[in-house]
């Protein structure tokens, strides 16, 4: 009796074992199948899935002759800044009689600035060189540690984003792939011990350069004083820079070094075939250039967050007092009724220091009537204002706000004028920047020329109103609008 209760026991809890397994079993099968979905859906490597190939690398020879010099700088921080940069030393080099070895640009991942040596230590290890394996690790599998920032950015040579050459005509230029000083031995035959002549930076602007004995202009934001014929003087093979950033580091004073200023300033633009064919194709459906006001808003990053709403409203006023006849009431309303709100700065954002704030309204009295024909052409999101022509104006937005269209910041303008445009609209002509992908490594290109269009856009129209105090607004203020609009290049150097 025992016995049996005991057997239909052991047989219960084998059944419950059998059941348990094929249970298991099953769940580890949906799981599986289930790992695999959220594999294919969150891999951030590898997508979109059509990919075109581009080439960004210039591979040439060079012959070196035995009298030959070089310059040498270590190029960092965001694409921008390198631009600047490389303005001071395509200057410098022109004015030393050095051929410029130029490093590639840098594109996402911005190296900060650093004294010379850790700069160099930085830079040494900022290189895809020996993980190469990274690019072909398929989607289905994690990326590996070392891989992670792989994807994060990019190299690219300059001759990529800008035509150089009638930079390489004018003077001698030699690229320099990596930074390392084994390389300028291997590649100038040289060593480094004997024939580099350094000057070694140890903060951010530790000298300014001058062409000029006795120069009135002053090196206010830099330490220390240098002059071209001190350095003319130095014979080594290599002279060894550290950072060049800086707005006219290298002071052109002489009528002809403000020639040459002027001519690189004009050639280092972006002449990308993938930015100019997406800004053409945008331009066309904002009705061609200069048919739009562009206008560039940044409100990202601390300082800029803490002025977004002020300097939004300020642009968006001077644009309602240059071309519309809408009463303050109508402006008010549209508005969303928040203009009092608007023009206080974000208290939570804390800078440290405060920032005097320069919101010049002298906002020259200008209209322009925007072609029927062509507003037909252009697919406004809402009705044209029936009698206000200048409520009509064709508004191009270049921004790094989130969701431009439905962001706050950015309601009034949208609910103001109904032909406002942003970057997003134009997902179709965006389709062959998105779809560039880095041939070298395999990393897609689209979020570091998109800036870029975006700028190129804006600086199209026939009127420009940027962000005050963004150095980026200010060169396409300054540079790319007089440059793509056929006006005179304002050169300022102090
Ligand atoms: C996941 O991706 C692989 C390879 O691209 C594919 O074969 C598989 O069908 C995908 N799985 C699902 C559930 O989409
Ligand atoms: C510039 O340097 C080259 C050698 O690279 C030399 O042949 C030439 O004479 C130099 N020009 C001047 C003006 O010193
Ligand atoms: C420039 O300044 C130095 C002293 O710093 C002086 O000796 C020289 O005479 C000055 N030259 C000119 C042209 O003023």
């Amino acid at each position: 009796m025992v016995a049996a209760i005991l057997n239909i026991r052991v047989r219960f809890i084998f059944f419950l074992s059998l059941c348990l397994f094929v249970i298991a079993v099953f769940l580890y099968g949906a799981l599986n199948r289930l790992s695999i979905d959220v594999d294919n859906t969150t891999s951030t490597h590898n997508t979109p899935k059509h990919f075109q190939d581009i080439e960004v690398q210039r591979h040439k020879k060079y012959t070196i002759s035995p009298e030959e010099k070089f310059l040498a700088y270590f190029s960092h921080s965001g694409y921008h800044n390198q631009r600047i940069a490389l303005e001071n030393a395509l200057l410098l080099a022109k004015l030393l009689n050095r051929t410029l070895l130029l490093p590639p640009a840098m594109l996402g991942r911005p190296l900060p600035w650093l004294a010379f040596d850790t700069m160099y230590r930085r830079l040494f290890v900022t290189t895809k060189t020996g993980i190469e394996y990274c690019k072909d690790i398929s989607e289905n599998y994690p990326l590996p540690a070392e891989c992670l920032d792989y994807f994060s950015y990019t190299i690219v040579s300059w001759d990529f984003l800008v035509d150089m050459d009638p930079i390489n005509k004018w003077h001698r230029i030699m690229d320099r792939p990596e930074h390392s000083y084994e390389w300028l031995e291997k590649n100038l035959n040289i060593n480094q011990n004997n024939d580099i002549y350094f000057v070694k930076d140890t903060s951010r602007l530790d000298y300014r350069i001058y062409d000029t004995p006795n120069s009135t202009i002053p090196y206010s934001k830099y330490l220390r004083k240098m002059e071209i014929s001190d350095l003319l003087a130095i014979d080594k093979k290599v002279i060894h820079f550290g950072s060049l950033f800086g707005s006219f580091r290298v002071v052109p004073e002489f009528p002809t070094n403000l020639e040459y200023a002027t001519f690189i300033r004009k050639h280092l633009i972006p002449t990308n075939s993938l930015i100019q064919n997406a800004a053409n194709r945008i331009i066309n459906k904002l009705g061609g250039s200069k048919n739009f006001i562009g206008l560039h808003i940044r409100v990202s990053d601390g300082f800029f967050m803490k002025f977004a709403r002020p300097n939004i409203d300020n642009i968006y006023h001077q644009i309602i007092d240059t071309f519309t006849n809408l009463s303050p009431q109508e402006v008010d309303i549209l508005e969303g009724g928040t203009h009092d709100s608007d023009i206080l700065v974000d208290d939570t954002v804390d800078l440290g220091d405060p920032i005097s704030r320069d919101f010049s309204t002298a906002a020259e009295s200008y209209q322009k009537n925007i072609d029927l024909n062509i507003l037909k052409e252009v697919k406004c999101r809402k009705p044209f204002h029936p009698t206000d022509k200048g409520v009509n104006t064709i508004i191009y937005i270049a921004t790094d706000a989130e969701s431009p269209r439905t962001n706050p910041l950015l309601f009034k303008f949208f609910n103001t004028f109904p032909c406002v445009f942003v970057l997003d609209d134009f997902d179709q002509e965006l389709a062959e920047m998105k779809s560039a992908r880095n041939v070298e490594d395999k990393t897609p290109l689209a979020n570091y020329l998109i800036p870029m269009l975006d700028a190129m856009i804006s600086s199209k129209g026939f009127r420009f109103y940027g962000t005050p105090k963004s150095t980026f607004s200010n060169y396409i203020e300054k540079t790319l609008h007089p440059l793509y609009t056929g006006k005179e290049l304002l050169i300022e150097l102090v």
